[in-house]
């Protein structure tokens, strides 16, 4: 089963719960959290406070963490006590990331680990044990609302090749139109920010991407 994980960073900033419910209303299982650091990407999005105030709105909703952070190990206690469900840290962090990786999971949440488009899949073949997901960045980080690079996609294929079978979520540019390719490389999951909360029927929209 294909999910889709709305991108929180493209819901307006003043009406988020507007948009999120908007979302959830529309048949999404699983929200993504987009936390920017200013320092690992130029930008800054939002921090601990949105994830806990989404969780204590919606206790059973699966909460995707994605830290586009420098030092995620600073801060992950702070996201596991907001409710994340699963969080993702890059590989290209300058740290190891193997024992974040264990803390992510002894707290009990599923653990992830994201390429960047120029990141070879090689980078995560010595980790494929500690994960749980693999997050494929097929935009460089920092903004929603670019065009997916579809180069990006064949370290899906490698990770299938290397025997990961766990989720392999595509995070960048996805849409109604390029969401079957995306899948066709082995994708479980699609990230979708702009095309998503623009939508105007996002219902219509996850329903075609199911079938
Ligand atoms: C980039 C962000 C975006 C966002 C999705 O760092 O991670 O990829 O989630 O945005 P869209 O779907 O608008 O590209
Ligand atoms: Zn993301």
């Amino acid at each position: 089963m294909l999910e889709i994980a709305p991108s929180v960073l493209a819901a307006h900033p003043l009406f988020v719960d507007r948009d999120v419910s908007r979302m959830l209303n529309a048949g999404a299982k699983i929200l993504h959290l987009d936390i920017m650091d200013g320092h690992f990407v130029p930008n800054i999005s939002f921090g601990p406070a949105m994830v806990a105030a989404l969780r204590e709105r919606y206790p059973n909703l699966p909460l995707d963490v994605h830290l586009m952070l420098s030092d995620p190990g600073k801060y992950l206690d702070v996201f596991i006590k907001a409710g994340a469900s699963e969080i993702t840290i890059h590989s290209e962090i300058a740290i190891d990331v193997s024992l974040l990786l264990k803390q992510i999971r002894q707290a009990g949440l599923r653990a992830g680990l994201s390429l960047k488009p120029g990141t070879p899949a090689q980078a995560l073949f010595p980790y494929l044990e500690a994960i749980d997901l693999v997050l494929v960045m097929s935009v460089e980080p920092g903004f929603g609302g670019q065009k997916l690079m579809e180069g990006t996609l064949t370290k899906i294929r490698e990770l299938r090749e290397q025997g990961f079978d766990g989720v392999i979520s595509v995070d960048g540019g996805v849409n109604a139109d390029n969401a079957r390719m995306v899948q066709s490389y082995g994708a479980t999951r699609l990230v979708m920010g702009t095309a998503a909360f623009k939508s105007d029927n996002p219902s219509q929209l996850f329903e075609s991407l199911q079938q």
